[in-house]
């Protein structure tokens, strides 16, 4: 190449260098949540039968010889636990994502009969005109199922009983607000 198209072509790629930062920015690849199961069916397939089995792993029963106090006690036994109090964790982050609907169209919050459940209409509004409370009920939530990740990862069965009462807390506080906040005696 002689110099002089040298000197010709780089006034030439510095102004494409240049175009090409000019550019508006490609749109972001940020997250792009897409809310396809609603709260109810997170609480049904999600948070619901995790809580079971985290609370279950930890029982006193009654068995034909006598009290059997149930706590995990193999590897496998306390992996299955730690797997609950994943789900446990992440719920209550997938609960906070917005513009989740409560119910899918036509359908009816458990429980419907009992007077002072909300309609579906109600407890989606009341999620809306109080998102941070929502919010912090979920994180309550997530504070609650930490806990008894780090009672599983210490395999301090204490601890984990005691983050699953809270747990249990943790649930009740969302519930009584934006599930059946006028009911006299909560169904559960
Ligand atoms: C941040 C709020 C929030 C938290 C935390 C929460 N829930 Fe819910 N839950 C709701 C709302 C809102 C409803 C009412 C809508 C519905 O019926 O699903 C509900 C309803 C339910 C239902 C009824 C589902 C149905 O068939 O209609 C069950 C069961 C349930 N929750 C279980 C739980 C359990 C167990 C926990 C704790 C381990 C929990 N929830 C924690 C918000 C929450």
């Amino acid at each position: 190449m002689n110099s002089s198209l040298k000197a010709w072509l780089l006034p030439v790629i510095l102004l494409a260098a240049l175009a090409a930062c000019d550019k508006p920015a490609a749109p972001s690849a940020g997250p792009s949540f897409k809310t396809t199961a609603t709260i109810q069916d997170l609480m049904v397939a999600v948070v619901d039968p995790a809580a079971d089995l985290l609370w279950a792993s930890v029982a006193t029963e009654l068995s034909k010889d006598g009290l059997v106090e149930k706590q995990p006690r193999t590897d496998e036994e306390w992996l299955a636990v730690r797997q609950q109090a994943i789900i446990l964790v992440e719920s209550a982050n997938l609960l906070q994502i917005p513009g989740r609907s409560v119910v899918a169209a036509g359908g009816k919050l458990e429980d419907a009969h009992v007077p002072g459940i909300l309609s579906p209409a109600e407890a989606q509004k009341a999620i809306h005109d109080d998102q941070a409370g929502f919010n912090k009920a979920a994180e309550g939530f997530h504070e609650a199922a930490a806990q008894a990740l780090t009672a599983v990862d210490a395999r301090n069965v204490g601890g984990l009983l005691e983050a699953g009462s809270r747990i249990q807390q943790a649930c009740e506080n969302c519930h009584v607000k934006f599930w059946y906040p006028n009911a006299q005696k909560p169904p559960r």
